[in-house]
């Protein structure tokens, strides 16, 4: 089952046994809103993780109803709950999805790849582009290359066109990168998740010419072992994993 359908089917069960257990003898124990949540969100917790989600997700199902609660004593107007939305989902778009959300490649990771482009002209693409701000570094400094960037989140595609407007070799498109055929690419840089990297391996892999560089930030490619692997000095200590999909 997909996080998000685990997420709310341990919310909907969850809530109804504190519905039920709340109308009947126990009522007494849970008349306090802040203690039927507080059990809500432990039930929810273990049914989330009965139902093997990610562990991240526990604390959330732990928070989530005792936050709706002290929210609804804070008297803010509904609208204000709709735009948070909206601004979450235009910055996230389908992270349930994608199971890939938006992290930024540091400026130090960005003057590292940059030391991994072929010298001789060439064509990069970023998979999930982010704010652009990977791209836009790379392409002042290897005026040269051309560079594209695929975003599906509406905000971060937005504030990365924007920004490269100004940069002849840098190019944002808003889409799927799944859909973006990879052929025409020297360099392909992705910075993802651990959860899309097969996927991502058996699309390089059928995509990519021979001698093309895929570079992954962080997430190695489950059981492929890189060409090298290059550790950036940031604070994070990225590695960037890199392997050659179309000469295997
Ligand atoms: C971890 S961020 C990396 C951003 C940027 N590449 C960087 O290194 O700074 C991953 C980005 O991929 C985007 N993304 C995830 N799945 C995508 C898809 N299928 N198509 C396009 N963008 C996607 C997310 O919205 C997010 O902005």
């Amino acid at each position: 089952m997909s996080p998000l359908r685990s997420a709310i089917v341990a919310q909907i069960v969850s809530g109804l046994v504190v519905f039920v257990a709340s109308a009947s003898a126990v009522s007494a124990a849970l008349d306090h809103p802040m203690l039927m949540a507080a059990a809500q969100g432990l039930l929810a917790a273990a049914i989330a993780a009965a139902l093997r989600a990610p562990a991240w997700w526990l604390p959330i199902h732990l928070g989530f109803m005792p936050l709706v609660v002290v929210a609804g004593r804070l008297d803010i107007a509904p609208g204000w709950y709709l735009l948070a939305f909206l601004l979450t989902l235009a910055i996230f778009w389908r992270t349930d999805r994608s199971q890939v959300p938006l992290y930024l490649s540091n400026q130090r990771t960005a003057a590292a790849v940059a030391t991994l482009l072929p010298a001789a002209p060439c064509r990069i693409i970023d998979l999930g582009s982010g704010d652009g701000s990977l791209l836009r570094q790379l392409a002042k400094v290897r005026p040269d290359c051309r560079f594209l960037g695929i975003e599906h989140a509406p905000l971060p595609w937005l504030w990365s066109r924007l920004t490269a407007a100004r940069l002849a070799n840098c190019e944002i498109k808003r889409g799927d990168f799944w859909r973006q055929p990879l052929d025409s690419f020297d360099v392909v840089y992705a910075f993802l998740s651990p959860a899309p990297m097969q996927a991502l391996w058996l699309k390089t892999r059928t995509e990519m010419k021979p001698l093309s560089l895929l570079i992954s930030n962080s997430f190695p490619i489950p059981g492929v072992t890189p060409e090298n692997t290059l550790e950036v000095a940031d604070r994070r200590q990225t590695n960037l994993f890199c392997y050659r999909p179309g000469g295997q």
